[in-house]
This record gives structure tokens, C-alpha cells and sequence, in this order.
């Protein structure tokens, strides 16, 4: 079992919750709109309940799963250089961090950081509490240094908020890494960056972590993958539905569909039902009628090349300084730096 925190571990975490009294309703109102709208959707973010977080973890050790072996590997052999570049002239850092889920990559971040300065503000944003709660502990745990303002919330919400942590004289450096822009579209992507853009100041730097466009066959691997972990990810889904708002999916009547559409450059996610049916959703009083092999979208994984991020980073007032790449370059990590407005 894990050890329950020490006093002295606690004192430095503040978590705080964006996420609300309505965070049910939110789900309630997006499953209603996502279940009648033709075709039918649901969003991302509603993936990390407990049990789709410890999925999601559970992925990042499948074989077939790349990425996020790909930007350990980069954060092994080059933290220190990227905490230079981030940390230009020599300023004390604060780091922020968008979807930290477990936080196991930023270890090695913040190490290398450690390095620099005698003591670090960790400022990670989650949806899933649980998760923001155990990877801030378990960093917490291994330095004492550090001291930890975490919010539990989607990304909207918190951007905002990133502004209260600034400290005159430090510059602020944001993790996005993971590949997590991939769930934007092109023009989402953009908009994020926006108004990342607008709350940093001039000199600030973000880490994106891109997957970059290869051949399909390794991503069709990594997103349906042989032992049915993806699977289980993304129907869990329509378990969450059936917990939390009384559905009564038949999970064995729906099957996971993971494909790379190398003309749009992303993968698309489905639950797609096996046959003819009709589900209950009893908070929703809403019955939803499913043909058989329609889909449900559930994701987008966007992968890029070195242009697009190049020019998506010009479009929102970065400059991209500097790209690191994994020995089989298959993975990405750019460092934007925040332009003059
Ligand atoms: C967490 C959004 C980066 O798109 O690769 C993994 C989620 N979905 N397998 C990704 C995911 C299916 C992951 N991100």
C-alpha cells in the first residue's frame, strides 16, 4: 500500500477545485447534447475518472504505446538543456503544467531544474483530482524543495489562473507535453495557444510534446493495441456514463475503434455498437437508439510535422526556439518562447 503523506509533505500541496458543484452537470449537459446529436460524440476530457486514469497510466507501459517512452527518453538525455533554454538569462523558474495526470515525466523537469535553484513552485492542472493528488505527492515526497499549488480543473478554467502564481523576476515555464495538444484540432490547438499566449509575459516559455506523423501502421498499434488496454480506456467511457448517470450500456455490445486517417493526420477514436439497440440513461430520462455499427466519437490525436508546429507557434506569438527529438524520432518536444506582443 501506498504510505499515507507525511504532515510535512502535505503542508507544501494547496490543491484547488475548479471543477465545481457543477461538474456533474457539466457532464450531464455534454452526454445529453454529445448522445442526440447526429453523428454522435463524446468529449476527451470525460475519459479520467479514477479508473480512466489508472487506464490511461496503464497504456503509457504498453509496447505498442510509443509516446510517452518517446519523450522520457528526450527528457533523459536533454532536461538540462531544455531547462536552460527555458530559463534564458539565467532567471529563477515557476513551473506550470497542463494535464499532468501522473506527473511521472515532469520528475526529471523538475530535477533538472532543482539543479539550477534552490527551491521550485510546481503549478499542475488536471481534470482528474485524483490523479493531480497522487502525482503531486509522490513528487513532493522525493524533493523537499518544492513547494506545489495544484488545480483540479479543464484547461479553460485555469489558464486564467496560471497569471496568480507569476513572481517578479521569474519567468514562467508551462508544460503541455504527452501529446495532449493532439486532442485539438487545428483551430483548437491554435485557440489554446492563444490564450496561453495572453496571459504569459514576454520571455516565458512553453514545452509542447508532439507526435509527429510516421507510418500508419505504428499508430493504428498504438491506439488498438493487442492486449485491449486502449479498449478498455475508451469504453470505460460509457461505464462512467452507466456509474454516474444511471445509464445501462452493455459494454460488450459496443467495440473500440482506433484508426490513423493519414489524410486528416490524426486518429480517431470510436465506441462503435455491435448491433441494433437502444440504451437508458436514467439521470437524463433519455433514451438513446444505436444502429448497428454506428459510431460514437470520442477522440482525435492529432500528429504533426516540424512546419505545422513551426507555424502554429507563429500564428499564436511564440517563436519555436529549439526541437528535441527521441533516437527514432517519433516524438517531438518544442520549446515556444513567448514574443513581444
Ligand atoms: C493523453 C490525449 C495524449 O492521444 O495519445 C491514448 C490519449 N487515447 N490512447 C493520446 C490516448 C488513446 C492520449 N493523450
Amino acid at each position: 500500500m501506498r504510505q499515507p503523506p507525511s504532515e510535512e509533505t502535505t503542508d507544501r500541496l494547496r490543491v484547488r477545485n475548479l471543477l465545481g458543484a457543477q461538474a456533474g452537470e457539466s457532464l450531464a449537459v455534454d452526454v445529453r447534447r454529445g448522445l442526440t446529436a447526429e453523428p454522435k460524440r463524446l468529449f476527451p476530457k470525460y475519459f479520467y475518472d479514477a479508473l480512466g486514469s489508472q487506464l490511461f497510466d496503464a497504456i503509457c507501459l504498453l509496447p505498442e504505446y510509443y509516446l510517452t517512452r518517446a519523450e522520457n527518453e528526450i527528457f533523459a538525455s536533454h532536461a538540462r538543456e531544455i531547462v536552460e533554454a527555458a530559463a534564458a538569462a539565467g532567471s529563477k523558474v515557476t513551473l506550470f503544467e497542463l494535464g499532468s495526470g501522473s506527473a511521472t515525466k515532469t520528475r526529471l523537469i523538475v530535477e533538472a531544474l532543482l539543479e539550477r535553484q534552490s527551491s521550485l513552485l510546481y503549478v499542475p492542472v488536471d481534470i482528474s483530482t485524483e490523479a493531480l493528488e497522487q502525482g503531486s505527492l509522490a513528487l513532493l515526497q522525493s524533493f523537499l524543495p518544492l513547494r506545489v499549488e495544484a488545480f483540479a480543473s479543464d484547461y479553460n478554467s485555469a489558464i486564467p489562473r496560471l497569471a496568480e502564481h507569476f513572481e517578479e523576476g521569474s519567468r514562467a515555464f508551462v508544460l503541455f507535453l504527452g501529446s495532449n495538444i493532439g486532442n485539438f484540432d487545428p483551430a483548437g490547438a491554435r485557440d489554446l495557444l492563444l490564450s496561453l499566449r495572453r496571459v504569459l509575459r514576454a520571455g516565458d516559455a512553453l514545452l509542447v510534446g508532439a507526435d509527429l506523423k510516421k507510418e500508419p501502421a505504428a499508430l493504428d498499434a498504438a491506439y488498438d493495441d493487442p492486449l485491449g488496454v486502449t479498449a478498455a480506456f475508451n469504453l470505460n467511457l460509457l461505464g462512467r456514463i452507466n456509474r454516474e448517470l444511471g445509464g445501462d450500456f452493455d459494454l460488450r455490445a459496443f467495440r473500440h475503434v482506433g484508426r490513423y486517417d493519414e489524410r486528416e493526420g490524426r486518429v480517431e477514436m470510436y465506441v462503435e455498437s455491435r448491433r441494433a439497440q437502444t440504451v437508458r440513461i436514467a439521470a437524463l430520462d433519455l433514451e438513446v437508439n444505436f444502429a448497428e455499427g454506428e459510431r460514437v466519437h470520442t477522440e482525435y490525436s492529432h500528429k504533426y510535422d516540424l512546419e505545422e508546429l513551426s507555424g502554429l507557434a507563429a500564428r499564436t506569438g511564440f517563436r519555436l526556439a529549439r526541437t528535441w527529438f527521441d533516437e527514432g524520432r517519433r516524438f517531438s518536444s518544442n520549446l515556444l518562447v513567448a514574443e513581444d506582443k
